[in-house]
Formats: structure tokens, sequence, C-alpha cells
């Protein structure tokens, strides 16, 4: 097999924004308690957060962390989870059913996230709650001394504002199970107004409004319509969530995931352009795909009232990854990155123990999954801009996304300091040889880095491996020089070769 990717230094899809390598923080199952934070763990600093974990945080490359939930945020009263620790009482979290301790809160999570330098993105609770709550915490994070929130802040030992940038106006409004779920017209409505109290709180912030739970929704396409018909003029993005797994055994489909997150980015986009073309407005919407990931769903699924109610951090969801679901992984990162132009903000869902790259055991050790690896390598080596490749490349079918390319392509190129990426998803048992023509740069490989579906050395932790056959995802760091115009074209051979 043998496919062609094309690309030129003056021909861009745009910037990468950092915030594209985010992850995510839930109160669910063990992501916040014996995941980022364990006191009396040997690892944990004075504040009881693991620092196995943080460093791992830190090599994962993640840059932004969207927080409380998720599900979670739809019931949770935030003013409960803030004050001296001892004060607080614990409360049944309805979306899954588990008895939430409150003593880690909003204080907790802002000063790790600020010590550890990452950016937090904070979602409020528009689904038991409304206008009032969701401003009052704006003003709690971000006020100046003198108003009530912002001095009960500082009355809890926080006498700087927190200065949080990025915010959800709720979480998954579409879904039926979500707690205090709404129709377009209702959600889009109340999210017009907490955005705009939200707004005259903290000019400076950005808002994220919801868009659907996944494509397969029934409403998908008329619910971003509706909603933005509300929220337009007032929201920097809308939110995009989806899970991909192999479903029956089908492989080929499940290897095509990126494609269908590419169509899924192109329809959102389409709605949100029609919105604003029938608005005759400049403004263009942008998207913040905040839950992506793979995720085999059978394990559990919020609003299932015949389990018990636990505690203690119960073990929800926490997906055991096998290096295929890694290639996948390679290959939706391929698949954001092509939609730089379009899509800023992302993150991986989620960051610890809940459908995660960093597992960990209470009182032992913290370990990377197989998706760990190809995160992390784009997050390291994907700098400057996307250039706007072109692949020429059979397409295999599939029985749940029709004709999918064969091998997929993104590539980056930093102006800076001359550094090109090439990321690389062959999704066929067969090796393929990608001749890639890079006119206008002169280029050498440098480092090779590569997932294969069946490398169980790629797979750490306890005996987690799922032996598989086919499909590899490369990332080929490379050092590059400018060529001068008129200097031709270049060609080198990548082979993608999954045995
Ligand atoms: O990430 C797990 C869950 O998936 C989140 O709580 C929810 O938003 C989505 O359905």
């Amino acid at each position: 097999l043998r496919a062609r990717v094309a690309l030129h230094p003056d021909f861009r899809v745009g910037p990468i924004d950092r915030r594209l390598f985010g992850s995510f923080v839930e109160h669910l199952g063990r992501a916040v308690y014996t995941g980022i934070y364990e006191p009396g763990h040997p690892t944990a600093d004075e504040h009881g957060f693991r620092r196995d974990v943080a460093e791992l945080t830190h090599e994962l490359g993640v840059t932004m962390l969207r927080y409380p939930g998720g599900n979670f945020v739809s019931n949770y009263v935030w003013e409960d989870g803030v004050g001296p620790v001892e004060d607080r009482k614990p409360f049944l979290d309805l979306a899954w059913r588990t008895v939430e301790p409150n003593t880690v809160g909003t204080d907790e999570f802002l000063r790790w996230a600020e010590r550890e330098g990452i950016e937090p993105m904070m979602a409020v609770n528009l689904g038991t709650r409304g206008v009032a709550a969701a401003a009052a915490l704006v003003e709690y994070c971000n006020g100046e001394a003198g108003t009530r929130w912002a001095d009960l802040r500082i009355a809890n030992g926080r006498a700087e504002p927190y200065g949080v940038r990025l915010w959800c106006l709720g979480n998954e409004m579409d879904g039926p199970w979500q707690i205090g779920h709404k129709d377009a017209h209702e959600y889009g409505k109340l999210a017009a107004e907490a955005g705009k109290a939200m707004k005259l709180v903290d000019p400076s912030i950005s808002l994220v409004v919801c868009g659907s739970s996944s494509m397969q929704m029934d409403t998908f396409g008329e619910w971003e319509q509706t909603v933005l018909s509300y929220t337009y003029d007032l929201v920097d993005h809308i939110s995009m969530h989806a899970y991909y797994e192999e479903l029956a055994g089908d492989r080929a489909s499940f290897l095509g995931s990126g494609t269908a997150m590419d169509r899924f980015i192109d329809r959102v986009v389409a709605s949100a352009d029609a919105v604003g073309a029938a608005r005759r407005s400049d403004k263009r919407i942008t998207i913040s795909f905040d839950e992506w990931n793979v995720w085999y769903l059978q394990s559990r699924f919020p609003g299932e009232t015949n389990l018990p109610v636990q505690r203690d951090a119960p073990r929800i969801i926490e997906d055991v990854y096998s290096a295929l679901d890694a290639v996948v992984v390679g290959d939706l990162l391929v698949t954001l990155l092509n939609h730089a132009d379009r899509v800023p903000v992302a993150a991986l869902a989620q960051l610890v123990n809940v459908i995660a790259p960093i597992m960990t055991e209470p009182d032992g050790e913290a370990w990377r999954q197989p998706t760990f690896h190809p995160f992390a390598t784009t997050a390291r080596l994907a700098r400057g801009e996307v250039l706007d490749v072109r692949v020429e490349v059979p397409t295999t079918p599939t029985r749940a996304h029709g004709d999918v390319p064969l091998v997929t392509a993104a590539a980056t190129h930093d102006p800076a300091t001359g550094a090109v990426a090439l990321f690389l998803t062959n999704r066929s048992a067969e090796p393929v040889d990608v001749d890639v023509d890079h006119l206008g740069l002169s280029i050498d490989l440098t480092e090779g880095w590569r997932m294969v579906a069946d490398h169980e050395a790629a797979v750490e932790g306890p005996a987690h491996a799922r032996k598989v056959l086919d499909a590899c995802w490369s990332a080929v760091d490379v050092a590059s020089t400018t060529r001068s115009s008129g200097a031709g074209a270049a060609r080198t051979t990548v082979t993608l070769d999954p045995e």
C-alpha cells in the first residue's frame, strides 16, 4: 500500500491553541479521591495531593483541566464545598449515586491547578441551580474584595482572585440522564441569562454553551441551532462530546473513529455558522471538545437506580485500555489537530482512574495506560501551526462510517524553531509507504515514535494488555529548514508498518 502526504509551510490550518491538550477531573469514582488527592499517600504533598499523579499529569502534557463535572456538576452545590473542611457536609451525588465527602472543593482544586501551572476550566450547575448560583461562583473565583462572595473566598484564606477564564454553562443538558435535563429552548434561555450574569460579574471570561452529548442524540443539529439562537452573541464556544469503542468486534469501524469525529466537527461548525449567517454576523463560534476518548460504555451509565448508593471513592468506569485503543486515541488527536482553526479547546476525558490515561492504586503506585503515550507525544511534538496537509490514499469500507481513508495525517510546523512533526495513522493491517512531499521544507527525520497496536511493551500496569493485531499510529519529529523558494520539491518516505 502507498499513500502520499503533501505539505508546505505556507499552507496552514491555524496556530495550535495549547488548550487543545486539556483533560478533565470530575467528582466521579476515584478521579479526585485516591486519584489526584490522597492525604497519607507516600507521595502526598502538604495539601494531600499525590505528587506521583501530578508528575504524570505533567509528563502527559496536560495544559488545562475541566472541573468539577461532568454529570456531577448538575446537582452540585458549590457553596457546600468551600470553607473549613470540618464544617462541610457529605452529600448524595445523584448523577453517580455516590456520597461526595466535600473534602475537595473549588479552593482545593483551583489552588492545586495553580500550583501545577495548569489552567482550570470551571463548569456551573445549570441542572438543579441557575443564574444566581452561577454568578456567585464567578464572583467567588474572580471577584475583588468588597462584595459578598469574593469576601467569602478571602475569609476562606485566598486573598487574590483565581482569575478563572474558561466557564462551561452546565454539562450535557440535552441528555435525558442529566439531573435537571432541559429541552433546547429551556436550556438556551437559561444559558443566556446565566452567561449574561456571569459576564456582568467578570466581562473577561469566556463561555462554553452545551452542544449535543454526541452526534447520535435525536436532537443533534437542531439542539445546536436552537441553543445558539439564544446565546450566539454571548458565548465563545459550543461544546462537543464524543466517546468511541470497538463494538461487536468491528475493528474497522473502531479504527475509523477519527473520521466520525471529523464529520461530527464539520456538522457542528456548519450548524453554528448557519446561525451566524442568518444573523449576518462576522463572529465565529469555536468548539470546546471538552469530552473525548475511547470508552467502553457498558461499564456504567448515569441514572442507574438499581445499584446501591456507593461511598468512599468507588471504582467506577475504570476502563482498561489496549494498544489498539491507543492507536485510536492517536488518530483522534490527528483529527483534532486538523481542525485547529475551529477547535481551540479540548479535554481528554478523563485524567485519572475514570476512563483515564493515568491509573492509581490507593496507597500504591500510579502508572500510564497505553492511551497515555499518543497524547503525551502529540502534546510534546505538536508546536506552532498546523499545516493544511493533503492526503492521497485508498479508502476502506466500514459498517459504521462508510468509506474511511486508510491513512490519516496531521503535520505541525513551528516557524520560530523550524520544528516539524508528522502524525500518521495506518488503519490497515498492511504496511503502508507514505511519501511525504514537503515542498518548501528540507527535513531530516530525527525521531520516530510508534504506537503499534500489537506492541505489548507499550502497555504498563498490572496485566492489562489485550493483544490485537493491526494498525499503528506514529509521530515523527523532524528537524527542518525552510527551503528557499524555487528550490523544488523534496520527498521523504515513511513506512507505517503494524508488524
Ligand atoms: O466523562 C464521564 C461522563 O461522560 C461525564 O460525567 C458526562 O459529562 C459524560 O456523559
